[in-house]
């Protein structure tokens, strides 16, 4: 059996110990922010895990769950794709300054955010297009390219940390969702979730080493929760629709602090 109770048989055990290089094909996808040339993607144990044992699986959601989930996929996917490239860069910026346990660091986190940009496209594969796509993914888009937009890399830290809190109450909201019946939804989101709290800590104490005042980092906190919310009110009836009842989570993302 398998941590979500699930038998396993005829699998090759031993690609679960280590990172692996990705595939091309999933990168290929088209993508709100691209990834550096200088980018050499892994895979990590657990995405290998959840691949196999879900990979060629269906999602097992009713249709109006699946359109649900088909228009807010491209607004999780926009938020882990513009991590990937920010950790990407700062990973070597450290690097370069022979930072090493802050290299490490950031470069676990881009992995940790390529996994789950990969898991959330893995799953919008398996949905119908939104016929909105190309407006959800604009706003998404301007909304994470206008969050790079800070005096500096602590502040910048010090929104993404707030921002994987918000993502953190989303998550949790998902996996006790109605929808989260289907494990391999409910997998996926338990993992983001626990990867997204742990980064929250990684990028406060990044924001708070590099200079930041903690009354800035706080006050900044409001503004990107108010974003947030900003971002995630045409899509409230779409979290209905999939069993999370939103004044409750818009309610926890307006109080969740990343301290
Ligand atoms: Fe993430
Ligand atoms: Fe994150």
């Amino acid at each position: 059996m398998n941590q979500w109770g699930e038998r396993m048989e005829n699998t090759d055990l031993a690609i679960f110990g280590r990172d692996r290089p990705a595939p091309t094909e999933p990168l290929a996808a088209s993508r709100c922010f691209a990834l550096p040339d200088s980018y050499r993607p892994l895979l990590q144990p657990w995405f290998n895990r959840w691949t196999l044992v879900y990979g060629e699986q269906p999602l097992r959601l009713p249709d109006d769950q699946r359109e649900a989930l088909a228009r807010l996929l491209p607004v999780l996917l926009c938020g882990e794709q513009s991590a990937v490239v920010l950790f990407h860069h700062e990973a070597r910026r450290l690097s370069a300054a022979a930072r090493q346990a802050s290299y490490h660091c950031f470069s676990t986190i881009e992995k940790d955010e390529f996994q789950h940009d990969l898991g959330l496209q893995a799953l919008q594969r398996k949905l119908p297009r939104p016929q909105d796509l190309p407006n959800i993914r604009r706003r998404a888009k301007r909304f994470f390219a206008r969050l790079g937009r800070v005096e500096s890399t602590a502040e910048h830290f010090a929104q993404i940390s707030h921002l994987d809190s918000a993502v953190a109450v989303i998550m949790r909201a998902l996996e006790a969702s109605e929808a989260a019946r289907d494990r391999q939804l409910r997998s996926l989101v338990a993992q983001i979730k626990r990867d997204e709290a742990r980064h929250v800590f990684i990028s406060r104490s990044h924001a708070l080493q590099l200079g930041i005042a903690r009354s800035d980092y706080r006050s900044m906190g409001q503004q990107i929760r108010t974003q947030v919310l900003a971002l995630l009110a045409p899509f409230g009836s779409a979290f209905e629709t999939l069993g999370v009842d939103v004044d409750r989570l818009f309610g926890r993302i307006r109080k969740s602090r990343a301290e």
